[in-house]
Order: structure tokens, then C-alpha cells, then sequence
């Protein structure tokens, strides 16, 4: 009985000492948060702002990726999310407010808006306003960018994000073509066990097995489609090359900027691409290329290769490790490998 009691004692006693703890941790942090670096009124006012999207953090960790959401976003209900941002920002190209214009903002470079005296706090984080970049900005400005003077809350939900920046995508009438995380090497192992999990309910290894080996049939047969429409244009797209300007191109490359650089030895997350044209495949000294991509080095990027793996980069070279979904638009590819070579001229 007096053990059973000293033991209520003891664990009492600890419980309360740590919550006391707990407590004061999380009461430090929102000392911190709160009153750190940038703590201006406007800022305070987000706190309240952010209460209307519960459950936007569980969505994000057991939910679709934001790259599905983007895909398969309603810009009609992004229109209503705008309404968040009107206060300052104007879609119209040059009208800038007390934010710059955002007229073709996904896909832009970040900073760029004529006129707009920017605080340099984006440029520090970030080249080009990709659609995830514009996610993670927007879900939490001050936080992605310390010192930013963007005064907004953020929009916490992934799914609101998402139809805000496929309304916002649409101001210049040229869509964004998100990469899938799934076309990156690493990331593909997983999603694809995923699927084959949730289609064959009580699985075996040699299902997945069999779902792999099926995908990878699905890919070699979209390889062959592209092969065949060039074959059918022979000649073709050299001629179109030829024939584009090169100005055209410099839109479609802001795609491309995140990972590429046209100097010579100027490597990112993508080989530096300097006279990419006719240049051996896979052959940047110091790059880590993927067994794909190696194993196709005896050839080299005439235009009609690249055309091919700039339309499909996930079927021209299954494996490979370049996370970009393609450029659909046969003239737009073209116009970009004329920029690529004036550029780099
Ligand atoms: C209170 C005014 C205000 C509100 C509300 C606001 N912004 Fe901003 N926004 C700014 C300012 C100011 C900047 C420039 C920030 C800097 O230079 O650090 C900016 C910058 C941006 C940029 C970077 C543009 C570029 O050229 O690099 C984007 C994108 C953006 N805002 C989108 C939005 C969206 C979308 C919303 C609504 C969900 C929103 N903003 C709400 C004031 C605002
Ligand atoms: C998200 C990053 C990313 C984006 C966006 C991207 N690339 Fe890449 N790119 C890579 C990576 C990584 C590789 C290396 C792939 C490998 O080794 O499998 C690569 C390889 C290449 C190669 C082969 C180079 C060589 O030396 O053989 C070319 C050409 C290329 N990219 C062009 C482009 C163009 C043009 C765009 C824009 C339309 C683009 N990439 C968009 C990451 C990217």
C-alpha cells in the first residue's frame, strides 16, 4: 500500500515536471517565432489568418503530392484564393501595386517584375517561381524567405495552393508543364511499389516484381511513338530549328534554369549545357550521370535527339534522373534548342 502510494507520488511528481517542461518549450518557441527578426504589426495579423485551414498539414503527409494537386487543379476555385492576394498584387502585365504584377508569374524569374523595388529577400532562396517554389513561398512567405516584405499569412491548404497557382498560371495563356516527382530516379522506386501495393491488394514481392516489369513495358512502347512521329517528319525538325527564333526559346529555358546553366563547367542539380547541340551524350567531366543516360553515350544530341528527350525525358531514357516532364509542343521544343544554341554561341 505505502509503495503503491510513494509510486502514485513519484510518477505524479514527473508528469507535472514534464509538462512544465513541454509547456515552457512550446511557450519558447512562440516567444520566438512571434518575436523574432521581423515581428511588426503586419506580420501579427497573420496569425489569425492562418486558423482557416485546419488539416492542411495532415493532407500534405498522408495525401496526394502537390504535383498531383497541380495537375489536377481547379483554377476556378484558385480564382476565389486570389481574392486573398488582390490587395496588392495585379495580374495585368507592368501593373504593379503594393506587391509586383504577377502576370506569368509560374515559370518567371524570381525578381523580375519591371519597376518593382524588390526587398532581395526572394533572390537569396530562389531563381524561377516554379510551381513547388510558388507552393512552398505561399504556403509560409516569411518563412521561406526571412526578411521578405511580403506581409501575408500564407495559404496553409496544399489543395488551395495548388488552384491558386493553376489560376495564376493561366494569365499568360501558357501552361506550366510541372515535372513529376515520380520521374526522378530515387523517387520513382517508391510510388511505383506504392501503386502496384494498392492495385494488387495482398501482394506478393513478385507482383511488384511483375508491376515493374509492366510499367517498364508501358515505357518502351511511348519510347517507340515519339520515334516513329520523328522518322515520319525526317528532316523535318532541323528545319524547324533552322527556321525559329531563338527569342521564342528564352521562355520555354525558364523551365530548364532551376537545374541548368548554358556557361561551360557551370554544373547544377543538371550538367551544364554549353553547345549541348551535337555534344557526345553524357559527357560533362565531373557530372554524375545515371547508368540511362550513360548507357546512350556513344551517340550524341543532334536536334533530333534532343527533340525526343526534351518531349519525353522518362520514355527516351527510362531510369534517367532528370525530374522533368517533357515539353509537349513540338515548335516550342524547337524554338528552345535554337535558343539554347544562339545562347551559348
Ligand atoms: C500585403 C500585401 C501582399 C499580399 C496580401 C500578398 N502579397 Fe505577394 N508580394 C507582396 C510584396 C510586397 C512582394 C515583394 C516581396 C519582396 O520583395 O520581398 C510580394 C511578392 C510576391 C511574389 C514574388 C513575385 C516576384 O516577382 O518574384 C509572388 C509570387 C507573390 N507575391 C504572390 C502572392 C500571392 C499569390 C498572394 C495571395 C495568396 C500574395 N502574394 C499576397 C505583397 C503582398
Ligand atoms: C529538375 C531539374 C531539371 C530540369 C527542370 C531540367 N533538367 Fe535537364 N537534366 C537534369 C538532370 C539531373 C540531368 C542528368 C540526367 C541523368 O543523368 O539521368 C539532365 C540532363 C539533361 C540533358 C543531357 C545532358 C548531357 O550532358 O547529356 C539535357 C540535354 C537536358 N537535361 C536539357 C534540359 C532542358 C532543355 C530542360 C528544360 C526544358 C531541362 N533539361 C530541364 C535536371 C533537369
Amino acid at each position: 500500500m505505502f509503495d503503491t502510494m510513494t509510486l502514485t507520488k513519484v510518477v505524479g511528481a514527473f508528469c507535472g515536471a514534464l509538462l512544465i517542461f513541454l509547456l515552457g518549450g512550446w511557450a519558447a518557441e512562440l516567444i520566438y517565432h512571434t518575436g523574432g527578426g521581423h515581428g511588426d504589426d503586419h506580420k501579427q495579423a497573420y496569425v489569425i489568418e492562418t486558423g482557416d485551414d485546419e488539416g492542411g498539414e495532415a493532407a500534405e503527409d498522408a495525401g496526394p503530392s502537390f504535383e498531383e494537386l497541380f495537375v489536377a487543379a481547379d483554377a476556378g476555385k484558385g480564382e476565389r484564393v486570389y481574392n486573398k492576394c488582390k490587395a496588392c498584387h495585379q495580374l495585368e502585365e507592368g501593373a504593379n501595386g503594393a506587391g509586383p504584377y504577377l502576370y506569368g508569374v509560374v515559370g518567371r524569374e524570381v525578381a523580375s517584375a519591371d519597376g518593382f523595388g524588390y526587398s532581395g529577400s526572394l533572390k537569396a532562396v530562389v531563381d524561377v517561381w516554379t510551381p513547388q517554389e510558388l507552393s512552398a513561398f505561399l504556403e509560409n512567405p516569411a518563412g521561406y524567405a526571412p526578411g521578405t516584405t511580403m506581409g501575408f499569412a500564407g495559404v496553409k491548404d496544399m489543395e488551395d495552393r495548388a488552384n491558386l497557382i493553376a489560376y495564376l498560371d493561366q494569365s499568360d495563356g501558357d501552361t506550366y508543364e510541372i515535372e513529376m516527382p515520380a520521374a526522378a530516379e530515387e523517387a520513382a522506386a517508391e510510388p511505383a511499389a506504392e501503386e502496384a501495393a494498392t492495385e494488387e491488394a495482398a501482394t506478393e514481392e513478385a507482383a511488384t516484381e511483375e508491376a515493374a516489369t509492366e510499367e517498364a513495358a508501358t515505357e518502351e512502347a511511348a519510347a517507340e511513338a515519339p520515334a516513329a512521329e520523328e522518322a515520319a517528319a525526317a528532316g523535318g525538325f532541323a528545319d524547324m530549328v533552322a527556321a525559329a527564333d531563338p527569342a521564342d526559346g528564352k521562355k520555354a529555358w525558364r523551365q530548364c534554369q532551376a537545374c541548368h546553366k548554358l556557361e561551360d563547367g557551370k554544373n547544377g542539380v543538371g550538367p551544364h549545357l554549353a553547345n549541348i547541340v551535337d555534344r557526345p551524350i553524357a559527357s560533362v567531366e565531373g557530372f554524375r550521370y545515371s547508368s540511362a543516360l550513360q548507357d546512350l553515350s556513344d551517340k550524341a544530341w543532334t536536334v533530333d535527339e534532343l527533340n525526343a528527350w526534351l518531349e519525353d525525358p522518362k520514355a527516351y531514357a527510362p531510369g534517367n534522373k532528370m525530374s522533368y516532364r517533357g515539353l509537349r509542343k513540338e515548335e516550342d521544343r524547337a524554338a528552345l534548342i535554337a535558343y539554347m544554341q544562339s545562347a551559348t554561341e
